[in-house]
């Protein structure tokens, strides 16, 4: 049994979830001699951070090496996906069990690459959602427009669209839960939205999660994610209604990746 499980859970279910957040989502990038280095750097590098919680999400087979890894540090670990099943005969998938066996706190939900290249619809994710909960796991839900979806001035009506999806099934869908508005344009392609616009967002997505329940409103996280960078990380993630980042490209970089969590220290 590992003394990490549950630390940095316990820490955010408590009055201060809105602590912020920098979670680096690694993808499917990496093999074992340079997730040491990488994890060796940040840690090192993130020293006594104490006011920012950083969560790594390896991929799936490198989980319990970066579970060794961290485990005498305070930085939280989680999952890029899971089947939304105990156990059975599904291939090749990832249970929540599993995951809570291995220290995962948290799993990612909903990233636009499982909707797009995996075909993953709402009714789907939904069941992920909740399905990490019931197991005592932090979902991640990201949801955010495409590029056509923004030009035709669709992005409320997605957003509102993903939120409610996760709603179906309970209306305390969003306590002790984290979402990060994704724009897909704006996923690994080095452009981002104005900082305001992203503030003006997350004011909407805090309020259409209002709307069901106030004080898991005021509690959730959100994060924002697409091509976040040692550059923009500042003023992008300093907004008052951003409370963290999801990185992808920039968190493989461990010196890059430290200083965009001291840079919202
Ligand atoms: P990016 O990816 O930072 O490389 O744009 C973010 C994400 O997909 O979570």
């Amino acid at each position: 049994m590992f003394v990490k499980q549950g630390i940095f859970a316990a820490l955010l279910s408590e009055e201060d979830m809105r602590k912020k957040i920098v979670a680096g989502n690694w993808k499917m990038n990496g093999n074992s001699s340079s997730i040491k280095c990488l994890v060796h750097e940040v840690s090192l590098g993130l020293g006594q951070i104490d006011n920012v919680g950083c969560i790594l999400l390896p991929p799936t087979i490198y989980v319990p090496l970066v579970r060794d890894l961290i485990k005498d540090t305070k930085i939280s670990l989680g999952a890029q996906n899971m089947f939304p099943k105990e156990e059975g005969a599904f291939t090749g998938e990832v249970s929540a069990l599993m995951l809570k066996d291995n220290c995962c706190d948290y799993v990612l939900v909903g990233h636009s690459e499982r909707r797009i290249l995996f075909h993953e619809d709402e009714k789907f994710i939904a069941e992920k959602f909740h399905h990490a909960k019931e197991h005592g796991i932090i979902p991640i839900l990201c949801i955010g427009e495409t590029l056509a979806e923004r030009q035709e001035g669709q992005t409320k009506e997605v957003l509102a669209r993903q939120i409610s999806a996760v709603y179906k099934k309970s209306e305390n869908a969003f306590e002790n839960s984290i979402v990060a508005y994704e724009p897909v344009w704006a996923i690994g392609t080095g452009l981002t939205p104005e900082p305001n616009e992203v503030q003006e967002v997350h004011a909407y997505i805090r309020e259409l999660i209002a709307s069901k329940n106030k004080e898991a409103a005021e509690k959730v996280s959100i994060l924002y994610g697409g091509s976040v960078n040692k550059k923009n990380a500042h003023s992008i993630l300093s907004m008052s209604n951003v409370d963290g980042g999801l990185v992808g490209g920039a968190s493989l970089n461990a010196a890059q990746f430290v200083e965009i969590v001291q840079c919202i220290n």
